[in-house]
């Protein structure tokens, strides 16, 4: 009897980070915003960002950070590239063929995908169908948000939060139990919510309606509190699922929780419905902000130079964010070498 060969996984093979030096402390938004350091620590847990020079792209963000996790890699190519991320240098075409192109992979798959700051878990999911499919050997993964390109530098909701930002992982084709294998991605969506996280203007319902965008319209809006209510839910939820078809013996089996940085008090309060003990959760938030798509992989990254994560931990992904959007996955981390530094 001859039994179908297993699909191969996507195995974690390189990780590299990349955010712009500019830094934006809370004491420097408070003095053109009626805000506070006080109030942005208290609520988010941020002390300051990093934000990109006038000019910049976020293909310049995903450049930097796709070239050191090929480095990371080993210096290999890549055969796709698949770039997450809400804020595309144009609207068309997408910037991920450029990005390959100036990474110097030639003429390979490069395509954008779109699930705001769930979209690396949505790219994680991509790459592993690339590889099962075998359509690509390995894929880079690259999610990178110039996030500050869409905020109103004068809605204080916002404009002390989100920030810019790259991480990537090269993924190569590999074995399920092998460590660095990504393993299920459980994912979910409720777009009878979407308009608690959006750019109302810009897209194909205004430009066809023939009315201007309306003041402000152009700019990301967010209903803060009841996305919280919302983020919180979704992603424990979705961590059960994911530690469940891991096979895993609930939350306190994960040596390493890595969340969306999206709030200081949404990450508490995740792991605490779960139960997973503080010294288990990693969070770059305060140095960082929200980058959005950005957030977890620079967080994966960081936490990997630092040795905050490091090979054989068991470790739990999670996001949420606009669409509504949401998932989870688990592995088990692979020794990586990083060149961030
Ligand atoms: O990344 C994608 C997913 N994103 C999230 O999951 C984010 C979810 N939401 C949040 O992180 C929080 O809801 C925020 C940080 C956005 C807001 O925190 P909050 O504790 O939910 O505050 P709130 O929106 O309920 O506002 C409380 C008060 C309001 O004043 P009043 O109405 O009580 O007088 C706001 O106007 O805080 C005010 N406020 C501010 N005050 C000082 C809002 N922003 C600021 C600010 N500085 N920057």
């Amino acid at each position: 009897m001859t039994g179908r060969a297993a699909a191969p996984a996507a195995v974690i093979a390189g990780i590299g980070r990349y955010l712009p030096p500019d830094v934006v402390t809370n004491d420097d938004l408070a003095a053109r915003l009626d805000t506070s350091d006080e109030w942005i620590r208290s609520r988010t847990g941020i002390a300051s960002r990093h934000v990109i020079a006038p000019g910049t792209a976020t293909s310049d963000l995903a450049v930097e950070a796709g070239r050191r996790a090929l480095a990371s890699a080993g210096g290999g190519g890549a055969e796709a590239v698949v770039l997450a991320t809400t804020t595309p240098d144009q609207p068309c075409p997408a910037t991920a063929p450029l990005v390959a192109d100036r990474l110097g992979l030639g003429r390979v798959a490069a395509f954008d995908v779109s699930s705001v700051c769930s979209g690396f878990l949505y790219g994680l999911a991509t790459a592993a169908g690339l590889i099962a499919s075998g359509t690509a050997e390995n894929v880079l993964l690259i999610a990178a948000d110039a996030f500050t390109t869409i905020i109103d530098p004068a809605d204080r909701s916002t404009a002390v939060i989100f920030a810019d930002g790259a991480g990537a992982v090269l993924l190569r084709s590999g074995l399920p139990n092998e460590p660095g294998a990504v393993g299920r991605v459980v994912l979910g969506s409720d777009g009878s919510l979407g308009g608690l996280i959006e750019v109302p203007a810009g897209g194909s319902r205004q430009r066809s309606s023939g009315v201007a965008a309306g003041p402000g319209e152009d700019f990301f809006r967010m209903r803060g509190r009841e996305t919280f209510r919302h983020a919180v839910g979704r992603m424990a939820e979705s961590s059960r699922t994911a530690l469940a078809a891991a096979g895993w013996d609930g939350p306190l089996a994960a040596d390493r929780f890595a969340a969306h940085q999206a709030n200081g008090r949404i990450l508490t309060a995740v792991a605490e419905e779960l139960g997973i003990p503080p010294e288990r959760r990693l969070s770059n938030i305060e140095r960082t902000g929200n980058t959005g798509a950005a957030s977890l992989a620079v967080l994966l990254a960081e936490a990997t130079a630092r040795g905050e994560l490091a090979a054989g931990h068991k470790t739990l992904l999670t996001a949420f964010g606009g669409g509504l959007a949401w998932g989870a996955t688990s592995l088990l981390w692979p020794e990586l070498k990083t060149v961030d530094d």
